[in-house]
């Protein structure tokens, strides 16, 4: 689908880089040419990741940080410009999440989440930017939003103000940074497969088997599909797409949306009994 060079002299900071999507989009960015950071507050994975890049004659480092912490991510930045040099393209990825009925959430679970997510986001586009802007270098900001970010959700009460929140900044900062040529655009998923956010968002077989059945296509999204996404977004290709947000969820959300789209529910024998009683009234 893609040259085999398309993203030949990128360096690209990946925040959760080390797993789950985050790493998808990291091994797939490497492959296509570009020097890939990863971000993480864990270093295992950080390493495993980096390690298998490498081992694939890629280019790949990596910095423990908590994207919480604005002057850990300032020395995470400081530390892929000492390994690679400039970085031009940054993905804000990590994030939290979990279930929860929001009456039961304390301040501190609200607070959780939406530092991750909305807080870690800005940290990270801050560090970027503002060294972006001083040096009168473009680049590329790319944020993974969800699809809730634009309806909102029950029981993520905490992520879809926070991804909302994300949304709105991807929007603003592509208008008020186009002048300095930095180009803001995010994705929003659907169901994903990953041990984070399957662990704590389909906890057991029965919700998953519910969330697969109303699902148009009836699969999950694969892994390749979502990095392939944000390979294009970043690439020079893409260079006109600005605040856009990139659904990637197979319908989902639209099936939710659609008033009468829970009748692909009824079997072909319940559409021809109506049918036949239309054709007899
Ligand atoms: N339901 C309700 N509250 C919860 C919760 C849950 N499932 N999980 C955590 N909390 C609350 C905690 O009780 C705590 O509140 P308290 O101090 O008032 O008791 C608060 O959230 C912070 O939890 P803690 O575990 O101390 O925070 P953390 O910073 O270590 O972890 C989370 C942050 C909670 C977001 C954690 O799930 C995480 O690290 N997630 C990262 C990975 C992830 O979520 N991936 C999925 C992405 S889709």
């Amino acid at each position: 689908m893609f040259q085999a060079n398309l993203l030949a002299g990128r360096t690209i900071f990946i925040t959760g880089g080390g797993t789950g999507l985050g790493r998808s989009m990291a091994l797939r960015f490497a492959g296509l040419g570009a020097r890939v950071f990863l971000v993480g507050r864990r270093e295992e994975p950080l390493r495993d990741t980096a390690d298998v890049i490498q081992s694939r004659g890629g280019q790949a480092g990596y910095a423990t940080a908590d994207v919480r912490d604005f002057a850990a991510v300032e020395a995470a930045s400081s530390a892929a410009e000492e390994a690679f040099g400039r970085v031009d393209t940054l993905v804000n990825n990590a994030a939290g999440n979990f279930i929860a009925r929001t009456e039961r959430l304390s301040p501190n679970a609200f607070n959780a989440v939406v530092s991750i997510v909305l807080h870690g986001t800005f940290h990270c586009t801050l560090a970027f930017g503002r060294r972006w802007i001083a040096a009168g270098q473009p680049g590329v900001v790319l944020n993974i939003a969800t699809t809730y970010a634009d309806t909102g959700s029950g029981f993520v009460v905490p992520s879809a103000c926070a991804k909302a929140g994300v949304l709105a900044m991807t929007r603003s900062l592509a208008v008020e940074w186009a002048r300095h040529r930095i180009r803001c655009v995010a994705i929003a998923p659907g169901p994903f497969p990953t041990e984070g956010a399957w662990s704590r968002l389909l906890p057991t077989k029965e919700f998953e088997e519910r969330v697969l059945a109303a699902h148009p296509l009836k699969r999950f999204g694969r892994h390749d599909e979502l990095a392939d996404l944000a390979a294009y977004l970043v690439s020079p290709q893409a260079d006109y797409i600005n605040g856009e947000c990139v659904v990637i969820d197979g319908a989902q959300w639209l099936r939710g949306a659609g008033q009468f789209s829970h009748l692909d529910e009824l079997s072909d024998a319940v559409w021809e009994q109506l049918e036949f009683a239309r054709e007899r009234s």
